[in-house]
């Protein structure tokens, strides 16, 4: 950089003749872009993009890493709106990775457990893939036996999707969208999809959904993270700690379809309220839990009056001190202990996903609601708006 004596006389050559105020006002700056690029002021976020690899028709597959002041990290994949990697500090500030997945697209492309995807245009099961909109039967595609698991045989998870950085006030955003065409998986109506994922400097992952539609349809997203706080490889997550803000669960039957109840959790293993080790009744002599192979059902959450987003879940592992709270828009959540996962799957650094070694926390709206007219509905008309929030936000404790 020139001398600032040097500057002020190239300046004034042009015929800006300079008073005190402007002259501070320019080397202020001058200083303070000076000591950013040095480094002696924080850290502030940044976004970069780089290839993931080949979708399977050859697309290109970016990966995009949002950082924040923190150096907490999140990684996205445009193959699927994956949320890949996680990275939060633990109570000592080391920071280490708390989901599941895989090293490169191949593995995304080829996935079957929807490890950190967006889900869509249903997400969890609806009940012999088939339900009625406005007088008309409409059947979809049939990819759980007789049901829909997660929108189908192609959801929003094995979808590219289009990516843009956008600015955001309070950390660091990446919007993604998906044009989901009339008649896909047999849902109606061109459905344009929008999420837009925010790693905020106050160490959360914030995900926003929005989606329109021409014709009368369903829609109900989320995001399909398998979390081990303690780190992917490191065990089974049966000593996390969960509480969950729910005093009823919607009960399944052998298909995992709610029966439509909505059941008092006093007195069961699914009773969250305070603070429980995931693992102290996973495996209790108990219909539910044995029809779920432990847990895999919806929680209804409580909800504060006037309060737009509420606390749904809270989770603690004890031996790194990390602490994950869920914050969502959502009437639901589906609490889910990753116990179909075998050890056959090998992600990220090559580590077998073995049974129960992470869980999962999706917020949504019930399973099966388009057949479950007690159930909170989750129609969407030409002319509205969907839109969801849901935050995962870490921190530590002693
Ligand atoms: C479902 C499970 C399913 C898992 C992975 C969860 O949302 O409830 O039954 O196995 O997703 O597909």
């Amino acid at each position: 950089m020139k001398g600032l004596g040097e500057l002020r006389r190239a300046i004034e050559k042009r015929g800006i003749r300079m008073n005190r105020r402007l002259w501070i006002t320019i080397t202020g700056a001058i200083l303070m872009s000076t000591l950013t690029a040095g480094g002696a002021t924080a850290k502030s976020g940044s976004t970069k993009k780089s290839s993931f690899g080949k979708g399977p028709d050859g697309e290109q597959v970016d990966l995009y890493t949002l950082s924040n002041k923190n150096g907490v990290e999140a990684g996205i994949s445009t193959y699927g709106g994956v949320v890949v990697s996680l990275k939060v500090p633990d109570r000592t500030g080391k920071v280490g990775d708390v989901v599941l997945g895989y090293d490169s697209v191949d593995g995304y492309v080829n996935d079957k457990s929807y490890f950190g995807a967006i889900i869509g245009r249903y997400g969890n099961r609806i009940g012999h893939a088939q339900f009625t909109l406005d007088g008309k039967a409409y059947t979809l595609a049939k990819n759980n036996g007789e049901n829909t698991l997660h929108g189908g045989l192609k959801g929003f998870n094995k979808a590219v999707w289009a990516a843009k950085e956008i600015p955001a006030k309070d950390g660091q955003a990446l919007e993604l969208t998906y044009l989901s065409k009339d008649g896909e998986e047999g849902f109606p109506g061109n459905l344009s999809v929008r999420v837009v994922y925010t790693l905020t400097d106050s160490n959360e992952l914030k995900i926003d959904y929005s989606a329109t539609t021409d014709k009368e349809t369903i829609v109900n997203l989320t995001n399909h993270s398998y979390f081990n706080l303690a780190g992917p490889g490191s065990g089974d997550i049966l000593g996390h700690v969960l509480m969950i803000e729910a005093d009823k669960f919607t009960p399944v039957d052998a298909g995992l379809i709610p029966t439509g109840e909505l059941r008092d959790v006093s007195g069961t293993p699914f009773d969250f309220r305070k603070p429980t080790a995931i693992g102290a009744r996973i495996d209790a002599n108990d219909e539910q839990i044995k029809l779920g192979g432990g847990y895999d059902h919806n929680f209804v959450l409580r909800r504060k009056a006037g309060e737009a987003i509420s606390l749904a879940a809270r989770v603690v592992e004890a031996k790194t001190g990390r602490v994950l709270e869920v914050w969502t828009t959502e009437p639901g959540v589906q609490f889910y202990t990753g116990n179909f996962l075998d050890g056959s799957v090998h992600g990220k650094g090559g580590i077998s996903y073995t049974k129960r070694s992470a869980f999962c926390l999706e917020t949504q709206h019930f399973p099966d609601s388009p057949n479950q007219p007690k159930f909170p509905s989750t129609e969407l008309k030409p002319g509205e708006r969907y839109h969801t929030m849901t935050i995962y936000k870490f921190s530590t404790e002693k």
